[in-house]
């Protein structure tokens, strides 16, 4: 089910969320919904609270494999880069925001099962993004510079 995307300036995206503790089929759910509204908005990468829902809930698909992280933790970060970012939650704008190269992240999967993830360029900075998000955290608060969007 397609859920409502929250806009900035809505106080939820400010919240810092909650661990998951229960692994049920409403997670299930949720990372379903969570996954089907970022594909119809043609996004890569969602977080729960984006949704309303103040958990700590990710999910990415950058084009290579559909990743969902419950409870995610960055274990390790090397390099840097400097490249243009947005957010489903502000269609139309986009900043450079200085990232990691490469990102180390350790979750939990639906089933409460360890996971474990290595990422570079667009998914190192996918995993920084939205799990930015579940602290409260918007790029925008880290950008060094605005630059036009491709799509006007
Ligand atoms: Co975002």
């Amino acid at each position: 089910m397609i859920r409502e995307i929250l806009k900035f300036g809505d106080p939820l995206l400010r919240e810092r969320c909650a661990e998951v503790t229960v692994f049920d089929k409403e997670l299930g759910v949720l990372l379903d919904d969570m996954y089907e509204t970022m594909k119809k908005a043609d996004g890569i990468g969602l977080a729960a609270p984006q949704v309303g829902v103040l958990k700590r809930v990710v999910v990415i698909d950058t084009g290579k494999e559909r990743i969902e992280l419950v409870n995610p933790v960055i274990t390790a970060v090397w390099g840097k880069q400097y490249e243009p970012e947005g957010c489903l939650s502000c269609v139309g704008k986009r900043g450079i925001v200085k990232r990691p190269m490469h990102v180390r992240v350790k979750a939990l999967n639906r089933f409460g099962r360890s996971v474990k993830y290595r990422g570079k360029e667009l998914l190192a900075r996918a995993f920084c993004h939205e799990i930015d998000h579940l602290n409260g955290i918007l790029y925008e608060d880290k950008v060094i510079e605005w630059v036009e969007d491709e799509k006007g």
